[in-house]
C-alpha cells in the first residue's frame, strides 16, 4: 500500500518521460512511449496504444516523499491530513432547470461560497440555443431545488455565450468577482453578493486568446478559467479540452490587470487524461489541484495533485480510476445511481476570499451529473447538481 502509493507519487516527476496509467504510450501522439511503474503499455492499433494496470519495474531512481503527503500523526493540521483514499456519499439530483419558459435543458458548471450563513450558487445554464449564467440561494441543501433562479443575463453581464462560473471575494479591492468563459477568459465585479442585478459587464483578463493556447488547443475549447491568489500574486489557470492545463501569474496589487502570457501548467497526451474543469485551493501549507477526466468508460471523473505551490510543480495525489479523488467507483448513492458522472463543480471552501482555502475533514463538493441513459446534442444534455459529501474524514 504504501509502496504504491509511493510510486503514484514518483510518477508525477515523470510525467514528461512516462504516461500515467490509463494514459496513451504509442500511436498518434509526440509523448511519453513507456509507462510509469504499475502499469504496461498495451497496443491496441497503430493510433492508439494505453497504460493498463501491469508488471513494469518503473523508474529506479527514487524520490523521497516530501511534507506534502504527511503521514498521519497524532495532531493533525487544522485542515486535517492528506487522504490516501477518498469515500463519498451523494445525493439525488438536487438542482434543476424550473419550468418557468426559459426552456433551459441543463444546470451545470457549479461555483459555491457559504457566506453570511447562506450558500450563493452561481452556474452555468444549457440549451440548444447556448450557455448563459444563473444565480440562486439557500441556507440548507434540503431546500436547493427550491431556491429562486436569477438569471445573470438580468444583470450587467447581459445575454449571449458565458458559462462556467467561479465566484470569490477579493478582499483587497472589498469586491465579489465571478470569473467565466465569454471566448475569452471575462470576470464581472460586485460589491454585494446578495444583489445579483448589481453584476458588472463583462471584462476580459486577455486582449486575445493567448498565442500558447492557440498553438495546441487542437481541435479542443479554451475553458474553466480559475483564479486563486497567494500574498503576492494572482493565478489564472484554464484548460483546453486537449490535455493541457494553463497558468498565468500577476502581483495581487495587479489584480484584474497584469496578466502574463500563460504557460503549459500540466500536459498529457492522453488529452482526457487531463480535460478541463481545473479547481485549485489552498488546503494548510500547500495547494491541492482538482481536474476533470474522461474515463475508459466515457465517464466524467476528477483527480487530483498536491504542491508546495500554486505554480507547481503538481504531485500525483488520487489520479487514478481505481484510486481516484471523486469517480462512480468512490461515491454511494441511495439506491441506484442517478448519475455516472462525477462532473464540473466545486468544494465548499472553508472561507470566501482569493486565498480559495478548504479543509480536507468531512469535505463537501457541489456537481454535476447526468442520467445515464441520457443522450444526444451535448448543449442540451439535463446536467443536474448534486452534492457528495465525504463519509472516510478522520477527522
Ligand atoms: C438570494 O437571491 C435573491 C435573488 O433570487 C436575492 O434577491 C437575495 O438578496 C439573495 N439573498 C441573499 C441572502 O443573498
Ligand atoms: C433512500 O431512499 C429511500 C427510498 O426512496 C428513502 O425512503 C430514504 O429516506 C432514503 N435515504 C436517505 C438517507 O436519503
Amino acid at each position: 500500500m504504501k509502496r504504491s502509493a509511493f510510486l503514484v507519487l514518483i510518477s508525477s516527476a515523470f510525467a514528461l518521460a512516462q504516461s500515467p496509467l490509463w494514459g496513451q504510450c504509442g500511436g498518434n501522439i509526440r509523448g511519453p512511449k513507456t509507462c510509469v511503474a504499475g502499469a504496461v503499455c498495451k497496443f491496441y492499433n497503430p493510433w492508439y496504444s494505453q497504460c493498463i494496470p501491469g508488471n513494469n519495474p518503473g523508474p529506479t531512481t527514487t524520490q523521497q516523499p516530501t511534507s506534502q503527503n504527511p503521514q498521519p500523526t497524532s495532531t493533525p493540521p487544522p485542515g486535517g491530513d492528506l487522504p490516501s483514499s477518498l469515500k463519498w456519499s451523494s445525493t439525488e439530483a438536487l438542482i434543476g432547470p424550473k419550468n418557468d419558459g426559459r426552456n433551459i435543458d441543463g444546470i451545470k458548471d457549479p461555483s459555491i461560497v457559504y457566506y453570511n450563513g447562506v450558500y450563493h450558487v452561481f452556474a452555468s445554464t444549457a440549451q440548444s440555443a447556448g450557455y448563459n449564467l444563473v444565480y440562486l440561494n439557500f441556507t440548507d441543501f434540503n431546500d436547493a431545488g427550491k431556491a429562486d433562479f436569477f438569471y445573470l443575463d438580468q444583470s450587467g453581464i447581459g445575454t449571449g455565450y458565458r458559462a462556467a462560473p467561479q465566484v470569490f471575494y477579493f478582499a483587497p479591492q472589498k469586491l465579489w468577482y465571478l470569473v467565466y468563459q465569454n471566448g475569452n477568459a471575462a470576470y464581472s465585479t460586485n460589491p454585494d453578493i446578495s444583489d445579483p442585478k448589481g453584476w458588472t459587464a463583462p471584462k476580459t483578463f486577455y486582449t486575445d486568446m493567448p498565442d500558447i493556447i492557440r498553438d495546441n488547443i487542437g481541435d479542443g475549447y479554451w475553458v474553466d478559467m480559475w483564479v486563486i491568489c497567494d500574498d503576492a500574486k494572482c493565478h489564472l489557470f484554464s484548460s483546453d479540452d486537449n490535455g493541457h492545463l494553463y497558468r498565468s501569474e500577476t502581483p495581487i496589487s495587479d489584480y484584474p490587470e497584469g496578466f502574463t502570457q500563460p504557460v503549459i501548467d500540466m500536459e498529457d497526451a492522453n488529452r482526457y487524461a487531463l480535460f478541463e474543469a481545473a479547481n485549485v485551493y489552498r488546503v494548510n501549507d500547500y495547494y491541492l489541484l482538482l481536474i476533470e477526466a474522461i474515463g475508459t468508460d466515457s465517464r466524467r471523473w476528477f483527480r487530483s495533485w498536491t504542491s508546495n505551490s500554486i505554480a507547481g510543480p503538481w504531485k500525483a495525489h488520487l489520479d487514478t480510476e481505481s484510486n481516484p479523488f471523486a469517480r462512480a467507483n468512490n461515491v454511494a448513492f441511495n439506491g441506484t445511481a442517478w448519475t455516472k458522472d462525477i462532473s464540473h463543480g466545486e468544494l465548499i471552501r472553508t472561507g470566501y476570499d482569493q486565498t480559495l482555502e478548504i479543509s480536507l475533514c468531512n469535505m463537501r463538493y457541489i456537481y454535476q451529473g447526468l442520467d445515464p441513459e441520457a443522450g444526444g446534442e451535448y448543449n442540451a444534455l439535463p446536467w443536474r447538481l448534486a452534492l457528495i459529501t465525504q463519509t472516510n474524514s478522520s477527522c
